[in-house]
């Protein structure tokens, strides 16, 4: 380790230290969602079940509120409900990463971790440099960098980032997001055998390409998996103009559905697909466990103008990861469901109800709480809207003759009602996961998805049911991590 990053880190504990206290007791830390102990938390990075433990790594600027030099901060767990905080993986203490280590991921070979990130550099006159890392570890805690592997090449600008590396038949390939010198959005691919020689082999899919037109100036954080034997592409465009219940934040997260050919290294894709009709979902990435699932992480954040309005922010923190969520393709897109590790949250066996409701606000015994998972089966929504307010600051509202399901809170900054909606054929079950300040909901087993921060009344823990409509209802207190 370097003298500057021994220095780095020090600081770094030094500021989690010093913050301890008044960032514990906010009411609005989060209960069982990965958080940065101190400053702003964003990506999640490095995803990966290595010798049995699992782990997260993200992107952490502890120093401040704000988006600066990135460290990457990390956890690890056993079973994916319970976690433990580890030292800093990667500080910004060299030339070629001085303004941050960037977003990356991690694979196993031959034994050893290796993490590929991006190394962004800031020159005096605001230009910018970028320099793909490489970073490895033998226990999955220290890290020793290798520096860069893979150097800007022609034909991008310097919007070129976000590794994410995999093998396929003995050979490595590696996604980057990338900004085209005419301002596209795009993907390109690189092969190696070793990790360590990387060879480009052009671009696999962007805004112009494959039958696509505009779409956007830079795709952030690819991802390709394969579920069900398709290849499925995930990006984050930026640049999206919003199109109806579409592309309604500041930036996208989604997915095409396609074939990869490796022989010809060419990605054929079909449409985009958004990941989630919340409001603070963004740069997802996943990774398959020793139990072969697919296991997707996101940033439960955006950059957009409100962020600075995050009430969090007086508090000396911001922002938190999405729980774990294990996708399916079926029907022709991916069915996001939360891992089923996470009934260890639960405190409690449940309290059931059967219950019909008709017109007026209904209360159910024990149906209350800051830190709650409910479950709705059987659901049945006569006509009308059917309604689920959350501590009286946020309400799900299903319109029964549009077929469309909305989710409103209350703006960070203007706090005006604000709405996201998805068009859906029928509504037969909720599975919802209340956090002392997020909401995650997800719609018909998982076939879409609400993610939200919220910020209630401390004090308050109602939750209100309205319409026409019959359904079983479970809930749970959870527990903390
Ligand atoms: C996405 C992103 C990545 C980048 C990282 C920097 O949120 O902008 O493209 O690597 O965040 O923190």
């Amino acid at each position: 380790m370097t003298e500057n990053e021994r220095h780095l880190m020090q600081r770094a504990y030094e500021e989690v230290k010093k913050n301890h206290d008044i960032v514990q007791h906010d009411p609005y830390r989060l209960d069982y969602h990965l958080m940065p102990p101190v400053g702003l938390l964003n990506d999640p990075n490095g995803l990966i079940q290595y010798k049995g433990v699992y782990h997260v790594f993200y992107q952490w600027n502890p120093f401040n509120t704000s988006h600066g030099a990135k460290f990457w901060g990390h956890y690890t767990s056993a079973d994916l409900a319970h976690w433990r905080e580890e030292p800093i993986a990667l500080a910004p203490s060299e030339w070629y990463e001085k303004n941050g280590c960037y977003s990356g991921c991690a694979v196993e070979s031959e034994g050893k971790l290796y993490l590929f990130y991006t190394g962004n550099v800031k020159q005096e006159d605001g230009t910018r440099d970028t320099y793909q890392c490489l970073a490895v570890s033998s226990d999955g805690i220290h890290f020793e960098k290798h520096g860069p592997i893979l150097n800007l090449p022609e034909g991008y600008t310097a919007h070129f980032r976000d590794p994410k590396v995999w093998k396929e038949n003995n050979r490595w390939y590696m996604i980057l997001g990338a900004q085209t010198k005419d301002e596209k959005g795009t993907v390109v691919l690189f092969t190696s055998i070793d990790l360590f020689h990387w060879k480009e082999a052009g671009r696999i899919a962007g805004a112009g390409m494959n039958g696509l037109g505009d779409f956007g100036y830079m795709w952030e954080c690819p991802d390709l998996l394969q579920l069900n034997g398709k290849d499925i592409l995930m990006v984050s465009p930026q640049g999206l103009e919003s199109n109806g219940h579409l592309y309604n934040n500041l930036f996208q997260s989604g997915y095409f559905v396609g074939e990869f050919d490796y022989e010809k290294n060419k990605y054929q894709p079909g449409p985009f697909v958004e990941l989630d009709c919340g409001f603070d979902f963004y740069a997802p990435q996943t990774f398959k466990d020793e139990t072969g699932r697919t296991i997707l992480y996101g940033w439960m954040g955006m950059t957009d103008e409100n962020e600075q309005y995050q009430p969090t922010i007086s508090r000396n923190w911001v922002h938190a990861l999405t729980i774990p969520r294990e996708l399916e393709y079926k029907n022709g897109k991916i069915y996001q469901r939360p891992v089923m590790e996470l009934v260890k949250l639960r405190k409690d066996k449940g309290i059931v109800h059967h219950v019909k409701i008709h017109g007026q606000p209904a209360q159910f015994d024990g149906v209350e709480g800051k830190t709650v998972e409910l479950v709705l089966e059987a659901l049945n929504v006569n006509e009308g809207n059917f309604q689920i307010s959350f501590r009286n600051e946020a309400s799900l509202i299903y319109d029964s003759s549009k077929k469309e399901i909305s989710l409103q809170r209350k703006n960070f900054r203007t706090c005006l009602q604000e709405t996201r909606t998805c068009s859906i054929a029928s509504l037969s079950m909720l599975h919802i996961f209340m956090d002392q300040s997020s909401l995650e909901i997800f719609i018909n087993d998982g076939e879409e998805v609400f993610t939200a921060r919220y910020f209630p009344n401390p004090k308050d823990e109602t939750i209100t049911f309205q319409g026409n409509a019959s359904f079983s209802l479970t809930k749970w207190g959870l527990g903390k991590l």
